[in-house]
């Protein structure tokens, strides 16, 4: 398979993207979910936020990947067998996704950083922080951040469940084509 899209087929980097970051975002909402509840004595206190934190930055430096190559390159074009309202609403969904992504890596960067500290990635390498140390900033981004996924988690529902429609009900390529079988 090519690497890059033509205007019927995903490439393998389109769809390795769109796999492994699903993946990571899905897992990140059950984490993140699961370590606010956790108490400073918990074993895993310091170590789930250190992991959401690192794994969040590199869903972040693979999204602007994504969208650079997304804006760079062909685009597969709407399938014959798929109506129009379809592929509109579908790419409406796309923007709403995409756009979700963005507002949890703001809204995350600001949370870590409103204590003025850097983000630390792995013990790999650090993201600074750029503004000042602001707690009351810091809690509107939280608001923002648990508000974004839980709509993210909705949208994902909707997103994959029209995948499976289209799969099982409509029996169309849909889906083939972003496992790269088509
Ligand atoms: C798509 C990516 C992400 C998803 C789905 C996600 C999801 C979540 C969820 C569900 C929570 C729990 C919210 C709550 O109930 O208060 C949370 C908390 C948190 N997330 Fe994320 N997150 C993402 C990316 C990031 C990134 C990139 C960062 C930082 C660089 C980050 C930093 C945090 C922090 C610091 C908290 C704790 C907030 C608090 O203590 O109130 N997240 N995240
Ligand atoms: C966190 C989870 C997910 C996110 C954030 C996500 C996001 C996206 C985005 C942004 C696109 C548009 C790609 C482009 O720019 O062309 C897309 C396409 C697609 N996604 Fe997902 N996705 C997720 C999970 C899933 C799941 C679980 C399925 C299947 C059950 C799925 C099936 C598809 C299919 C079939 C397409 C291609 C649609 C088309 O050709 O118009 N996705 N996804």
């Amino acid at each position: 398979m090519a690497l890059r899209n033509t205007t019927e087929h995903y490439g393998s980097l389109s769809i390795a993207l769109h796999w492994l970051m699903a993946l990571a975002i899905i897992s990140l909402y059950f984490v993140g979910d699961y370590m606010v509840e956790l108490t400073y004595y918990d074993k895993l206190y310091h170590t789930l936020p250190h992991l959401h934190k690192s794994i969040g930055v590199l869903v972040g430096l693979a999204l602007v990947l994504r969208l650079a190559w997304l804006y760079s390159h062909p685009h597969p074009t709407k399938l014959a067998t798929t109506p129009e309202w379809q592929h509109t609403l579908a790419r409406l969904g796309h923007i709403g996704l995409y756009v979700l992504i963005l507002a949890l890596i703001i809204s995350g960067y600001l949370i870590s950083t409103a204590k003025g500290k850097g983000i630390e990635v792995f013990n790999w390498f650090e993201i600074p922080a750029l503004l000042a140390e602001n707690a009351e900033r810091g809690e509107i981004a939280g608001k923002i951040h648990e508000y974004s996924a839980t709509l993210l988690m909705l949208l994902v529902l909707v997103h994959a469940g029209a995948a499976l429609l289209h799969h099982f009900y409509w029996k169309d390529n849909t889906l083939k084509r972003m496992l790269g079988r088509l």
